[in-house]
């Protein structure tokens, strides 16, 4: 097993156990990289002397991004963050179904990052919409390719905040103390079909604007607040050129941003509360009578599963 821990900047690394040394330059003797540039004349892992200046010029170069990270560190103090995140527990029997949530995230990431690209030759007017997504996807580098990832991958994301959903839902992981969570998931799930029906709009061709006004007026059936949603989505009474402009604002801007903060609201609560144990694992029962146990349970012999005659 490799021993990733000499990568991590020294306040990060674990102490080392007693008996143990703290050397990271050489762990299993086969003359890996150094925690700390090896000293003229210094000894290393293999027991040959390093005075070598263009040894040490590479162990010093290997070194360079742990210095650095150490460097920023001291003066930010991310570590004790970054140790909260990387280094927490996690329960036993943790699995793959626990990377769904990263997986949504790391879809939501490409979205914003294909988004952008897209930005910036897409033109919001109903007149050059649909020509700018053309030129977009038949003339510009790579076009093509960036707007098919935008667009497979918003079918991804919402196929995995599905699942990761489901996920979170059989392994109990909505119970106390997580039920916020769960509520911020909710709202992340219908910003995410937001996205979905915000986008199918921009680029303007006869599937997407007929598509966006079945979707509005099913938006009007609403109870209370579905015609005054309905007339927000529109901007007004009838579809028109501010309709466009509206739905880009609300997928470029107005979403994107709160599905970032709710993201940090959703991964500051996983850090603080921890990860929920699959259903199936059960706490380890102490074999003998603890002082909880009802006294009749051990005066009757019943031995140490806490169950009276
Ligand atoms: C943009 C959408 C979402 C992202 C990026 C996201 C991300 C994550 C990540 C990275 C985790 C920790 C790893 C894991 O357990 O998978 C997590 C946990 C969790 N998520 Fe989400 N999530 C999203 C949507 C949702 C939705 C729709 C729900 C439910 C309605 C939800 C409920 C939860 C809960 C309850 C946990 C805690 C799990 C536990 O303690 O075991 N999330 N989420």
């Amino acid at each position: 097993m490799p021993n990733f821990e000499k990568l991590l900047p020294p306040p990060m690394r674990r102490p080392p156990k007693p008996g143990h040394s703290a050397d990271f330059s050489d762990p299993d003797g086969a003359g890996g990289n150094g925690a700390t540039a090896l000293k003229e004349g210094e000894q290393n892992g293999n027991g040959t002397k390093t005075d070598d200046p263009g040894k040490r010029a590479i162990e010093a170069a290997k070194e360079a991004p742990v210095d650095l990270v150490g460097w920023v560190d001291e003066r930010m103090g991310g570590t004790s963050f970054l140790t909260a995140m990387l280094l927490r527990k996690v329960p036993k029997g943790t699995n793959w179904f626990y990377t769904l949530g990263s997986a949504t995230l790391f879809a939501f990431l490409v979205q914003a990052i294909t988004g952008v690209f897209l930005a910036m030759y897409y033109t919001p007017s109903p007149v050059e919409a649909y020509s700018s997504i053309t030129h977009l996807t038949n003339d510009v580098f790579l076009g093509e390719f960036v707007r098919g990832m935008h667009k497979w991958g918003a079918s991804v994301m919402v196929i995995l905040v599905f699942v990761h959903m489901a996920r979170t839902f059989f392994f109990g992981a909505y119970k106390y103390p997580r039920e916020l969570n769960w509520v911020i998931g909710v709202v992340l799930l219908i910003l995410t079909m937001v996205m979905g029906f915000t986008g199918y709009l921009l680029p303007f061709d006869q599937r997407s604007y007929w598509a966006t006004i079945v979707g509005v007026n099913i938006n009007g059936t609403g109870p209370i607040v579905g015609p005054y949603l309905s007339d927000f989505l529109r901007a007004g009474p009838e579809f028109g050129a501010t309709t466009l402009s509206r739905f880009y604002a609300i997928h470029m801007l107005l979403i994107p941003g709160a599905i970032i903060a709710l993201i940090g609201a959703h991964l500051y609560l996983v850090v603080k509360l921890g990860t929920t144990a699959p259903p199936w694992m059960r706490a380890d029962r102490k074999p003998k009578a603890s002082r909880s146990e009802p006294v009749d349970a051990i005066a009757n012999g019943a031995g140490g599963n806490g169950s009276a005659p």
